[in-house]
């Protein structure tokens, strides 16, 4: 069901100081900068040769990404994304297993303009997943 890794994304306390970091420090070659009204998040991308990483932060107080900022200040590792071909198919899978979608189970277009879904972490060893169909 899981194909590729499509990308890892970690929180960052302030965006533009992640993707100057990136940039000057780590010399990499970071995407322009994007909002994602519908999940709270403002985001850059980071492309590697083999995957890609997410730099993300609170679009505003009522962002999701708050909560995970007071527990870790410094930022940290958010999710991991795994692509699948056929994200409805990968879900209906899934419940019948007992695992919990976030949401409505509804899958919603993530920064790639592709439907994403969100499985809980507690059913996977602490991590939050997030599948992309590609
Ligand atoms: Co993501």
């Amino acid at each position: 069901m899981l194909n590729r890794l499509n990308h890892i994304a970690l929180v960052v306390p302030n965006l533009s100081a992640a993707i100057t970091t990136y940039q000057e420090t780590l010399k990499a070659e970071v995407s322009p900068p994007f909002v994602e009204e519908e999940h709270g998040v403002r985001g850059a991308f980071i492309a590697l040769e083999n995957t890609k990483i997410e730099l993300l932060d609170p679009l505003d107080e009522r962002s999701p990404l708050c909560g995970f900022l007071k527990r870790t200040p410094g930022g940290g590792i958010h999710h991991i994304c795994y692509e699948v071909s056929d994200i409805l198919a990968a879900r209906d899978h899934l419940l019948s297993q007992g695992a919990r979608v976030l949401g409505d189970g509804t899958p919603k277009k993530g920064a790639h303009g592709k439907p994403v879904l969100f499985l809980h972490p507690q059913d996977f060893f602490g991590t939050l997943i997030e599948l992309e169909e590609v």
